[in-house]
């Protein structure tokens, strides 16, 4: 099979910005808003990780090739690094950027329920290692910059997950007109439902509870941990912000 197709979908985010989110609420597109239907599988099956490799998992790419197109696809590469096949066969493709604050409070945790990571330290050695790009898919600063360069010539949504916090509906529908799908209010309003953090978080093959604990230990910390945008002084995060450790 080939792979990509003109026809697959790539999601494309910086880590901990709310991919299975995006995730979740495309399939549920692809699916009509059929929620039985979503929960057929896990997440990471639904929404193959393109560049994972990890011992003991069924590699991104061979996951990929046994399923038929058009494939939904997760990815975190940074966009020079994609797979220049991507931009041949013309894929859409949706973005989801997060504020950098909360990307590095979220990805500290991650860190260490993740068995796949190394021990990050205290928070303020984490943060520092994360502006400075050393963490896995380096500099936030530059991924969000790239792909948001490579939209003018491509057919990229690029999405805030701030925004779908702030109005999932007016966001969910601009996914929807993105990819040529019909809008139906019963349909939206599901999606809605389904894909809302509460109900995200109780929802096993939304929440990753269905990935063995030697690799993701939720004791330490749950997948869905808090799922809140940051409201405090700090909202706008540049290259030049200061963070502010009080999480
Ligand atoms: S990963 O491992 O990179 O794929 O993680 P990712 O899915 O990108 O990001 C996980 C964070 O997204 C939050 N999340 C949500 N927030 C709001 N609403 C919904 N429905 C939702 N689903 C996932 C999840 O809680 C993680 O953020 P934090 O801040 O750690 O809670």
């Amino acid at each position: 099979m080939k792979f990509p197709s003109t026809d697959d979908l790539l999601i494309s985010t910086y880590p901990k910005s709310g991919t299975t989110w995006i995730s979740e609420i495309v399939d549920m597109i692809y699916n009509d808003g059929n929620e039985e239907k979503c929960k057929r599988d896990a997440i990471f099956n639904r929404v193959p990780f393109m560049e994972m490799s990890c011992p003991g998992f069924v590699s991104g790419t061979e996951q990929l090739a046994t399923v038929p197109s058009p494939r939904l696809v997760k990815t975190h590469l940074p966009v020079q690094l994609l797979p220049v096949s991507f931009w041949e066969q013309d894929c859409k493709m949706i973005y989801f950027a997060r504020n950098a604050k909360d990307v590095a409070v979220s990805y500290y945790h991650f860190y260490q329920m993740a068995k796949m990571h190394p021990d990050p330290g205290t928070w303020d050695e984490f943060l520092g290692t994360f502006m400075a790009g050393k963490v896995a898919y380096g500099s936030w600063y530059d991924h969000v910059k790239g792909w948001w360069e490579k939209k003018k010539a491509y057919q990229i949504l690029y999405m805030f997950y701030e925004d779908m916090k702030k109005d999932p509906k007016r966001e969910i529908e601009k996914v929807l007109q993105f990819l040529g799908k019909e809008r139906k209010e019963e349909m939206v309003n599901k999606i809605l439902h389904h894909t809302s953090f509460q109900e995200m978080k109780k929802n096993p093959t939304a929440n990753y509870e269905m990935m063995p604990t030697w690799a993701m230990d939720h004791s330490v910390s749950p997948f869905m941990r808090k799922g809140k945008r940051f409201t405090g002084k700090a909202n706008k995060i540049t290259a030049g912000t200061v963070f502010y450790s009080s999480y």
